[in-house]
C-alpha cells in the first residue's frame, strides 16, 4: 500500500492503459507530446520528482545522473535494455534501476523469425516489385532465396528471448545451435547444441540471430573477422541491440555477396542508421519494433508500474538492475 502518491516523471508518451494506472496512483509528469529529451530537459523533467519513468531513448549517463534531484529515488525503464543507463553511476548515488524483462519476450522472437524469412525469402524486393508494379511473370527461377527448413540456426545468447527464438525456430524445421556464456541446462537447452568458443560457432551455421545484451564486452563483437567465419552464404539478424555489430563489416559482406542477406530491427545510432543498408535490396529493415504490439507494450507499462508499486511500497521491486 502506497500511503502517498510519489512524483513520477515519464519521459515518454506510454500507451493509454498505462498511463490510466499511472495518473490513477501516482502524481505522473506526463509527455502528453511525446517530444525527445535529453541532458538538462531530462534533468529539469525530474526536478523534485521521486522516480523517473524511462525509456531507452533517453541517455541517463554519469553526467545526467550526477545533475538528477536528491529526490530522485529510482528509474524504471520500460526496456529489458538497460545499456541508455548508466547503472554504476546510479548505483552509487542510491538510486535504484529496474527493468521489464520476460513480457517483451514472445513479440521480440517473433520479429527475430519475421526477420529471418524476410531477410531468406527476399521479402524487400518482393514487396517493392508487387507495390510499384513492377512483377511482369511468374518464372522458375523467378526471385530464388533460400528456405529455412533444415538451416542451422545460431543464436549468439540464449537467454530469454534466444530460447524462445530456438522454440520458433524448431517449429520450421531448424537445428538450433548457440553461444552464451553459459552452458543451459538440458531441460532449457532442449536439444539445441553448445559452442563455448564464438569463433568455431560462427563456423557451424547458416542463420546467425543476435540475442545478448548490448555492454562493453559484446559492442562492436559482430566484427569483420567474426563474419568472415560465417560460412559464404549465410544470414544475420539482429533484434538486440545495433552496437553489438560493425555496420563497416556487415554492409561489406553484404556487398560482396559473402553473407547471402541480414535481417535488422536495431542499429547502432538510431534511428540514424548507417544509409548504406538503405541502398542494399538484400537486407530486409525493420525500425526497432521488437515488443510493439498492443499487448506487450501494455505489459511493459505495467511491470515497469509495478516496480514502482513495489518499491514506493518498500517491497524489493521484482527486476531490479542496481
Ligand atoms: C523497446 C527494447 O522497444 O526493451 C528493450 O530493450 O529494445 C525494445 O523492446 C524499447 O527499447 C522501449 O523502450
Amino acid at each position: 500500500m502506497i500511503e502517498s502518491r510519489p512524483t513520477i516523471f515519464v519521459t515518454r508518451k506510454l500507451p493509454d492503459n498505462v498511463e490510466s494506472r499511472l495518473v490513477r496512483d501516482y502524481s505522473a509528469r506526463l509527455n502528453d507530446d511525446d517530444r525527445l529529451m535529453a541532458g538538462d530537459a531530462l534533468v529539469a523533467g525530474a526536478s523534485g520528482a521521486d522516480g523517473i519513468l524511462a525509456c531507452t531513448t533517453e541517455r541517463f549517463s554519469a553526467d545526467v545522473i550526477s545533475r538528477l534531484s536528491e529526490s530522485v529515488r529510482i528509474i524504471a525503464t520500460f526496456s529489458v535494455g538497460y545499456n541508455h543507463i548508466d547503472v554504476d553511476a546510479a548505483k552509487d548515488r542510491g538510486i535504484v534501476v529496474t527493468n521489464t524483462p520476460d513480457v517483451l519476450t514472445d513479440a521480440t522472437a517473433e520479429v527475430a523469425m519475421l526477420l529471418m524469412l524476410g531477410a531468406a525469402r527476399r521479402a524487400y524486393e518482393g514487396e517493392r516489385l508487387v507495390r510499384e508494379a513492377k512483377w511482369a511473370t511468374w518464372s522458375p527461377t523467378f526471385m530464388l532465396g533460400t528456405q529455412l527448413t533444415g538451416k542451422r540456426l545460431g543464436l549468439l545468447g540464449m537467454g530469454r528471448i534466444g530460447q524462445a527464438t530456438a522454440q520458433r525456430a524448431r517449429g520450421f524445421g531448424m537445428e538450433v545451435h548457440y553461444h552464451n556464456r553459459r552452458r543451459l541446462p538440458s531441460d532449457r537447452e532442449q536439444g539445441a547444441e553448445f559452442h563455448e568458443n564464438l569463433d568455431e560457432f560462427l563456423t557451424q551455421i547458416d542463420v546467425l540471430s543476435i540475442h545478448c545484451p548490448a555492454s562493453d564486452e559484446t559492442y562492436h563483437l559482430l566484427d569483420g573477422d567474426r563474419i568472415a567465419r560465417l560460412p559464404a552464404g549465410a544470414i544475420v539478424v539482429n533484434t538486440a541491440r545495433g552496437e553489438i555489430v560493425d555496420d563497416n563489416a556487415l554492409i561489406g559482406a553484404l556487398q560482396s555477396g559473402h553473407l547471402r542477406a541480414a535481417g535488422l530491427d536495431v542499429y547502432e545510432n538510431e534511428p540514424n542508421l548507417d544509409p548504406r543498408y538503405r541502398t542494399l535490396d538484400n537486407v530486409f529493415l525493420m525500425p526497432h519494433i521488437g515488443s510493439a504490439t498492443d499487448e506487450t507494450r501494455d505489459a511493459m507499462g505495467f511491470r515497469a508500474l509495478d516496480n514502482l508499486d513495489a518499491y514506493f511500497s518498500g517491497e524489493e521491486p521484482g527486476d531490479r538492475v542496481v
